[in-house]
C-alpha cells in the first residue's frame, strides 16, 4: 500500500468521518552546505520522490488528534494545553513522533483568529533516522494541511519557520531552517539555493537527468539523533568561533579570514570554522559550476565536502566514509554525506549506466567491514509541500 493510502485508512480509521483533504511534503537531500544554515550561510538542498501524507479535517471542539502508522495509539490533546506540553526546556511531554505535528500546530495557532480542532493521520515513505529529513516532510505536510484547515494563507518562508520552530523548541533538537525550507520551496529536476540569513531562495536548475546522472543514495542505517550530542557541540563550536572572531555569524567571515582564525582558535574551534567558511565558498561555487558547466563538473566540490566534513567537523563515522569511498571507486563523479551526520546517509552522483555497480561496491565494502546492510537507493528532485486533493 502507498503512503498516501495508509493515511487514508489510518484517517479513516480514527476519525469517522469525510477528509477535507489530503496534503503532502517531500524529505530532502543536501547536495552541499553542510552544517552551514545555522550560521547564517547557503545551502543547496533539493527536495525528493519520498514524501509525507497528512489527511486532515477539521472537529467542531478544541481537540487536536493525531494518528501515525509509526505508533499504535493516537494522541489527543486540547489546543489549549499546547503551551503547556512544550515546556521551553525539558522533553516534551508527548511521544517524541506526536511532537512534530503537534510542535507546527502550537507553532502556528497564534496566526489563527480562531483554530478549531483536527483530527490528523500522518503516514510516510520518506525513510526515518536516514538523514533526509523525514522530520521537516511531517512538519512541512502538517503545516500546509493546518495553513489550509485554519485559513491562514501564511507564505513559505512563515511555514517553514513554523517547522523549525516545533523542531527547536517541541522536539528540541537545535537544528536551521534548510531542511523545512527545501521541504516547502522544492521543484522537480532543481534545487534550491538558499541563503540563511535573509531565507531568499532561487532555484537552479540541476539538470541530472539530461546528463544521464542519477543520486544515488547510500542510508548506512547507523541512526542519528540531532536533539542531542554531536550536533549541538558543533553548534556550539561555531558560535564560540564568531564570538572569538567578533562577527555575527560565521557567514560574515571569508577564507582570507582564516589565517587570523588559525592565530585566534584552538585547534579543534578552527577546524570546525574552517569547514564552515569553506563550506559557504563550496556551495557558491556549484551553483556558479551547474550554471556554467553542468552537472558533470561539480563531483570535486562534493569529494572535498565530504573531505571537509570527515576531516574538519568530524561529523563523519566510518560506514559514511566507507560508502562515499566504494561509490568513487565504482564510477560514481563524487560523494559525500548529507544531512547532520554522525550516521543517516551519504549520497552519489553517478552516471546512470554505473549506478548497478555503485551499490554492489557500497554492499560488498560493507559486508566486508562487517557493518550492517546498507539501503541502495535513487531519489529525483521533486516538488516542495502541496495540497494533493
Ligand atoms: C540537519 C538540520 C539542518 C542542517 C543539517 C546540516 O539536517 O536539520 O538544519 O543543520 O543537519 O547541514
Amino acid at each position: 500500500m502507498t503512503a498516501a493510502a495508509e493515511a487514508r485508512d489510518l484517517f479513516a480509521r480514527i476519525a469517522g468521518v469525510e477528509p477535507a483533504g489530503t496534503w503532502s511534503a517531500p524529505g530532502r537531500v543536501n547536495l552541499i552546505g553542510e552544517h552551514t544554515d545555522y550560521n547564517d550561510g547557503f545551502v543547496l538542498p533539493f527536495a525528493i520522490d519520498r514524501r509525507t501524507h497528512v489527511v486532515a479535517a477539521p472537529r467542531s471542539d478544541r481537540r487536536i488528534r493525531v494518528a501515525s502508522t509509526f505508533a499504535a495509539e493516537p494522541v489527543e490533546v486540547g489546543i489549549d494545553d499546547l503551551d503547556a506540553l512544550f515546556p521551553s526546556a525539558g522533553a516534551p511531554r508527548v511521544p517524541e513522533w506526536a511532537a512534530y505535528p503537534l510542535g507546527v500546530a502550537w507553532a502556528l495557532q497564534d496566526a489563527a483568529a480562531a483554530p478549531s480542532g483536527v483530527d490528523i493521520a500522518v503516514a510516510s515513505d520518506v525513510p526515518i533516522g536516514a538523514g533526509l529529513s523525514s522530520s521537516a516532510a511531517i512538519e512541512g505536510a502538517t503545516a500546509v494541511a493546518l495553513d489550509d484547515l485554519w485559513d491562514l494563507g501564511s507564505d513559505r518562508p512563515t511555514l517553514a519557520r513554523a517547522g523549525r520552530r516545533a523542531e527547536n523548541e517541541a522536539v528540541g533538537a537545535p537544528t536551521g531552517i534548510m531542511d523545512q525550507m527545501a521541504a516547502m520551496l522544492g521543484r522537480p529536476d532543481a534545487a534550491i539555493f538558499l541563503d540563511c540569513r535573509s531565507l531568499r531562495a532561487e532555484v537552479v536548475d540541476l539538470g541530472f537527468a539530461a546528463a544521464g546522472l542519477e543520486v544515488v543514495v547510500m542510508d548506512t542505517g547507523v541512526t542519528h539523533a540531532h536533539a542531542t550530542g554531536g550536533y549541538r557541540d558543533r553548534r556550539e563550536a561555531c558560535e564560540r568561533g564568531a564570538r572569538i572572531l567578533g562577527v555575527p555569524a560565521l557567514r560574515d567571515l571569508a577564507p582570507e579570514d582564516l589565517d587570523r582564525a588559525r592565530d585566534l582558535l584552538d585547534d579543534v574551534t578552527f577546524r570546525r570554522v574552517r569547514h564552515v567558511v569553506t563550506e559557504d565558498r563550496r556551495v557558491l561555487d556549484t551553483v556558479r559550476t551547474l550554471r556554467s558547466a553542468g552537472p558533470t563538473a561539480i563531483g570535486p566540490l562534493l569529494d572535498a565536502s565530504h573531505a571537509s566534513m570527515r576531516d574538519d567537523f568530524e561529523i563523519s563515522v566510518p560506514e559514511l566514509d566507507t560508502a562515499v569511498e566504494a561509490a568513487r571507486e565504482a564510477g560514481a563523479i563524487g560523494a559525500r554525506m548529507t544531512g547532520g551526520g554522525f550516521g543517516g546517509a551519504a549520497i552519489a552522483l553517478t552516471p546512470r549506466e554505473r549506478v548497478g555497480a555503485v551499490a554492489e561496491a557500497v554492499a560488498s565494502a560493507f559486508s566486508r567491514s562487517g557493518f550492517a546492510a546498507p539501503r541502495v537507493f535513487t531519489v529525483t528532485a521533486s516538488e516542495g509541500a502541496r495540497r494533493d486533493s
